[in-house]
């Protein structure tokens, strides 16, 4: 096992010269996949019950499910400081089930912290949490657990006063003790507003350049899926297609008795 990241390492890269590179996984193969980009963050992100579970949004995967999930991607042994994303109604209900929640991530999937999406009275929840020992990464801007009351995924902080709302936000977590925070889908100038503004490392995605760090969905960045992508998605390679062209040819093989030939045969 390699001299793995911690929260403090994160929290020094901020007035490093290096931006913060983090990715999410959701099994041992996507996070062993992702060591070759040395990331300094690897999430388990609740995008896991789209793009791995298949569900239509993060709203339905459970604890049990990301547990689960956390357990494989630790299993990659990273360098990298794996954080477990806390899904939809596990956190912000009632303070000790949060604790109760975020620990298991710690103690049973061996995680090495927590992400929490913004929502009213989460301040006090994380504080709770840094408290007994739980590091903690907040989430603002288009917090995608809130799809049902924001209507859908738009892009946030348009006006002078939502962008206060968010600075609030960011410095209250940041008050509260998390390690960092995730900023998502704001126009550039609010990114960078609100890295200026707090002393934790930034990770954007779909927040501009000048954040301290990016994020992306694994399977957004190999291309893997067809579906209509936002527009900070880059896809870096088409592995969907890929993947799609060996299996139709694996298949037309075996159909014309082509596979197993004699070099893969006994
Ligand atoms: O669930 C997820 O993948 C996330 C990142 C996109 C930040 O929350």
């Amino acid at each position: 096992m390699k001299d793995k990241l911690t929260p403090e390492n994160i929290k020094k890269l901020k007035h490093g010269k290096r931006k913060i590179v983090a990715i999410t996984a959701y099994d041992w193969a996507t996070a062993a996949l992702s060591e070759e980009a040395s990331p300094e963050i690897v999430l388990v992100g609740d995008s896991l019950s789209m793009v791995a579970l298949g569900y239509e949004n993060t709203l339905p995967v459970t604890m049990d499910e990301m547990i689960h999930h956390t357990k494989a991607v630790v299993r990659a042994g990273l360098k990298s400081l794996i954080v477990a994303d806390m899904p939809f109604m596990s956190c912000g209900v009632s303070v000790e089930d949060t604790v109760f929640n975020a620990g298991k991530f710690i103690k049973k999937a061996g995680a090495g912290a927590v992400k929490i999406e913004w929502r009213k009275n989460i301040v006090s929840t994380v504080r709770e949490l840094v408290g007994h020992g739980i590091p903690v990464m907040g989430h603002i801007g288009l917090t995608p657990q809130d799809i049902l009351v924001m209507g859908g995924y738009k892009v946030q902080g348009k006006t002078p006063e939502k962008v206060e709302k968010l600075l609030d936000n960011a410095k209250e977590l940041e008050d509260a003790g998390v390690f960092s925070i995730v900023v998502e889908c704001v126009p550039t100038s609010v990114g960078k507003k609100i890295t200026e503004s707090v002393n934790v490392p930034t990770i954007g995605i779909g927040a501009g350049p000048y954040c301290d760090g990016q994020i992306m969905v694994f399977s957004d960045i190999a291309g893997l899926y067809d579906k209509k992508k936002p527009k900070f998605v880059k896809v870096y390679a088409e592995a969907g297609k890929l993947i799609r062209n060996a299996l139709a040819s694996y298949a037309r093989e075996v159909r014309e008795g082509k596979f197993p030939d004699e070099e893969h045969s006994y």
